[in-house]
């Protein structure tokens, strides 16, 4: 039988050497599959605002808009661990501003730990937010809500100087009492001695396979998102054409009335003829 995943259970994962799975999800009926097929934490990540509301960036996203998605998660999530992320300008402020949205992420959605993107520059705020209890999920590397400051989606921790701002992000995210951290974009050996030399879990995303753990988001690994797939996305699924057939021919059988058939209609519990008859000579 499947247990609920814990931080317990997932650091006992990386210890045994066990590699951990992560998918990001924003709804109940997707939670509900994810769950179903062990997937270990589901990260109801502020990709929310790209994957779900179309927007170009995930600056827009706000933290009661993070809750509506996340609520739906949890309910779905019997095994997995849910992580909520943290929106730009949630917890930038201060480590007060940090906790007490933190604090409502946990408490109205039920989800069992909070991420914040940053490194040494959210030490307060990480250490505000544990010390009340909540277990976090740092983000280092490629971090999105600094999109403009990087100019674009980038490798970070390229050349010497920003490998080792990267590994000294890593140790100040655990110092500051992260039990988690995401990779995103660095150099595969960078993020594999990152992975040695820490004793929080790493997930990786576009860092190679030397991380404990890995996490993609669900749109771009089933195939359903259109344009450019980043480099270290594997489409496991071409579901956004398998979905786009089903749609169409859905639309074809309407407009022939080959849907619905017999198969599809309440014929048992049908109206009697005669008196069908009488209501239509009556009206
Ligand atoms: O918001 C998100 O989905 C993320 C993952 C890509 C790590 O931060």
């Amino acid at each position: 039988m499947t247990k609920k995943n814990t931080t317990a259970t997932l650091m006992e994962m990386k210890l045994r050497g066990e590699k951990i799975s992560q998918l990001t999800c924003y709804d109940y009926t997707t939670a509900c599959l994810v769950d179903k097929a062990g997937i270990n934490t589901v990260l109801v990540g502020d990709s929310l605002g790209m994957t779900m509301q179309g927007y170009d960036t995930t600056l827009p996203v706000t933290l009661d808009e993070m809750i509506i998605y996340g609520r739906s998660v949890v309910r779905g999530c019997k095994n997995a661990f849910v992580i909520m992320d943290m929106p730009f300008l949630s917890y930038q402020a201060s480590a007060e501003q940090a906790l007490m949205s933190a604090g409502r992420l946990i408490k109205e959605t039920g989800a069992n730990a909070v991420k914040l993107e940053g490194g040494a520059s959210v030490t307060a705020q990480i250490k505000a937010i544990t010390d009340a209890g909540i277990p976090v999920c740092a983000h280092i590397g490629m971090t999105p809500q600094s999109v403009n400051a990087f100019g674009g989606f980038k490798v970070q921790g390229k050349g010497e100087d920003n490998a080792r701002r990267v590994l000294e992000d890593a140790l100040a995210v655990q110092n500051a009492g992260a039990f988690m951290v995401v990779l995103e974009c660095v150099p595969p050996k960078l993020a594999a001695l990152i992975t040695k030399k820490v004793k929080m879990i790493t997930i990786g995303i576009g860092a190679g396979s030397g991380c404990d753990g890995q996490v993609l988001v669900y749109q771009d690994m089933l195939g359903m998102t259109d344009g450019g797939t980043p480099k270290f996305v594997k489409r496991f699924i071409e579901a956004g054409e398998l979905i786009t057939q089903a749609f169409a021919e859905y639309d074809r059988e309407v407009k022939s009335g080959a849907f619905p058939t017999e198969e599809q209609t309440y014929a048992k519990s049908d109206c009697d003829v005669e008196f069908l008859s009488r209501l239509d000579k009556e009206y």
